[in-house]
């Protein structure tokens, strides 16, 4: 980084930390005083409009292929190594719940390095006046959208009123939809699944999506899969509910005003473009992109028609990300979390086993490459 750019990167921070921390008085004061979110959201608009720091919302989302939000595996260590694998491929939050963001230690849960761009940020909640804050925070924070889960089956989260319940409530989620819209430029998506229960009709999924896309929300991400809510762990209603890709194209047909994601299953980029090449507006991948991260590095050219430079070999790739293991591990992260997302790496290579073994016996990641080129 040359000297200009040092400056330039210094003093977007101090200016958009300056705004995090006049934003959040606003808000806690707003809110406080029980003001209106639409006075809020105009008043944290002037304030973003009147920075020096330029709107991350200007720069437009490509979602053509994106990898999910998965909680406990796409944090930061996960998107900054994969984005040594693909520049353009549009890297996912895991799901943060609004408690964490409105009272938690926010700038742990928000905070995110700009080399991981782009980046969306996903969130769990069905406060209305409290998502409308956390778009707020997600422009602020220089997120490229906020997303709401609309998906996720487990208990905690049935329990908490959010997730897939929210799928039983379009006039609610509607409504959560509405006041995020109005206090952010950013784009403010949802991720929902085909339907939950008994409700898995076309007729359920095409309300859900009529009344939020009424709200303002111009991209649905579908997981195509039911949740069945009795008698299934999260985990299962990953994998026993069929997917059924006809109906997220049913629905894209029927609704050619909105960008249709679909998710769930997808294991390749050749299935990816598959999907974009019958007219749906990108695809998704979540397991596959952590079992087998290495496949990304044909994304930037195979799906978005880019010639990026990026490390020819995953020795290379693991050499560029060292310096920042090598970071983290002095802060006072353990070596296991910041390897995670590294152990498929090597998958369907002839040395995946070696290199899962380096990986569990080394502790420092200059180590585990020694292993790798040791005879
Ligand atoms: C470990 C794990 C954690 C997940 N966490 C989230 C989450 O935080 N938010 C969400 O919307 N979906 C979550 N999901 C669901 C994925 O985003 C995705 O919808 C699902 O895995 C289907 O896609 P796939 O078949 O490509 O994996 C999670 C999935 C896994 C495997």
């Amino acid at each position: 980084m040359n000297s200009q750019d040092a400056y330039t990167r210094l003093s977007t921070t101090i200016a958009a930390s300056a705004i995090i921390t006049r934003l959040r008085g606003v808000a806690h004061t707003a809110r406080a005083a029980q003001v209106p979110i639409r006075a809020i959201a105009a008043h944290c608009r002037k304030m973003m409009a009147e920075s020096t720091v330029r709107s991350p919302a200007l720069a437009a989302v490509d979602r053509r292929l994106s990898v999910a939000p998965m909680m406990q595996r796409t944090d930061s260590h996960f998107r900054r190594f994969m984005r040594l694998l693909t520049r353009h491929t549009l890297l996912y939050t895991e799901m943060i719940p609004l408690g964490a963001i409105l009272e938690g230690p926010r700038e742990r849960s928000l905070r995110f390095d700009p080399r991981e761009q782009p980046v969306a940020l996903q969130v769990g909640g069905a406060d209305p006046s409290g998502l409308a804050e956390a778009a707020g925070y997600s422009e602020a924070y220089g997120y490229r959208e906020i997303n709401l889960n609309c998906g996720c089956p487990s208990h905690s989260v049935q329990h908490g009123g959010f997730g897939i319940v929210l799928m039983r409530t379009p006039a609610h989620t509607a409504e959560c939809v509405r006041a995020m819209v109005e206090n952010t430029s950013l784009p403010v998506t949802v991720k929902a699944r085909i339907g939950l229960d008994a409700q898995r009709s076309d007729a359920f999924l095409d309300d859900f999506v009529g009344a939020v896309a009424e709200a303002g929300c111009k991209t649905f991400i579908i997981h195509a899969r039911s949740a069945w809510l009795k008698g299934l762990s999260p985990k299962q209603n990953r994998s026993v509910p069929p997917l059924d890709y006809a109906r997220v194209h049913r629905l894209a047909r029927k609704r050619p005003d909105l960008d249709i994601i679909i998710n769930g299953g997808i294991r390749s980029l050749a299935e990816a473009n598959q999907f974009l090449a019958q007219g749906l507006g990108g695809a998704m991948i979540g397991r596959a992109a952590w079992e087998h991260p290495w496949q990304f590095t044909e994304a930037d050219q195979r799906v978005f028609g880019v010639d990026s430079s990026l490390p020819p070999t995953r020795e290379g790739a693991l050499r560029a990300h060292a310096p920042y293991v090598d970071r983290v591990l002095a802060d006072g992260e353990p070596f296991h979390r910041v390897a995670r997302p590294l152990v498929g790496l090597y998958r369907d290579q002839p040395k995946a086993r070696r290199w899962r073994r380096a990986l569990a016996e080394t502790r420092t990641l200059d180590d585990a490459l020694g292993h790798m080129t040791a005879a």
